[in-house]
């Protein structure tokens, strides 16, 4: 697959990630350390403000949760917060990874036991409407095989043609992403059109769908073990 990487031929691995406010690079090692500390691991792409990150992680303080955004403004106040002691809303078991999915490097893939996009915008929006093959690639590559993946997109900006017009989008055909998520591990279980509330708890599902009559394109599934099979070791 011919997705950028920062993996450069002879270089060292980095990835961006924000602890507080300040971006610090990390490289593969070190992150592969902290991946093994946990036994299990949530990713949540395109995460935006990162609260389900940190509210998952309050949760679930033996799992690691990883928000992945292109906009590290997006993620800092949270992962400010989350470097607070726990009794004031802090969670160590968060990283807050700043790369859009195009550039993400393949160090997290084989990471997530639970992987998340919920309300995409832009070009990871595109990327299910397209739909684009590499870049679903891409994203399902995080999943271990067996993985449970959710994607949750905003229905009512499919069914607003005019819209869609605006931002450049074909209609949504619902039967080719189901079949393009198969041609890259993602074994869809179910596909629904679900009104209001869907109980995912990120900000924007709140904004957009909870208390409204907007409606959720909601997929779930798994990554498939054939998939695996080309996937590297973790
Ligand atoms: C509407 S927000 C949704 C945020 C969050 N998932 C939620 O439900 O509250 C969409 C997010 O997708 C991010 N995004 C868009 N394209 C992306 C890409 N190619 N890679 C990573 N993040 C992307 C944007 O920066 C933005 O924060």
């Amino acid at each position: 697959m011919s997705v950028p990487s920062l993996f450069g031929e002879g270089e060292r691995a980095v990835v961006r990630v924000l602890v507080g406010k300040t971006i610090v690079e990390q490289d593969a090692p070190a992150l592969a350390r902290l991946r093994e500390t946990y036994a299990r691991v949530v990713v949540d792409i395109g995460t935006g403000d990162g609260r389900f990150v940190l509210r998952g992680a309050r949760e679930e303080p033996d799992a690691l949760y990883v928000g992945v955004d292109a906009v590290a403004d997006n993620m800092v106040a949270t992962a400010q917060k989350a470097r607070k002691k726990p009794a004031k809303g802090g969670a160590s078991n968060t990283l807050f990874v700043v790369s859009a999915i195009e550039q993400l490097p393949d160090v997290f893939d084989g990471w997530a036991d639970a992987l998340h996009v919920g309300y995409p915008w832009g070009s990871l929006l595109r990327a299910f409407v397209a739909p684009d093959p590499e870049v679903l690639e891409r994203i399902v590559r995080i999943a271990k095989p067996g993985a449970q993946i959710f994607v949750r997109l905003n229905q009512s900006v499919f069914d607003d043609g005019e819209y869609m017009t605006r931002l450049e989008l074909p209609p949504f055909d619902p039967t080719r992403l189901a079949a393009t998520l198969g041609s890259v591990g993602f074994e869809v279980e179910s596909a629904e059109v679900l009104a209001g509330d869907v109980g995912e708890r990120t900000t924007w599902e709140r904004r957009l769908v909870a208390g409204s009559h907007r409606k959720t394109y909601a997929i779930r599934g798994v990554r498939s073990e054939a998939m695996a099979k080309s996937a590297p070791a973790t």
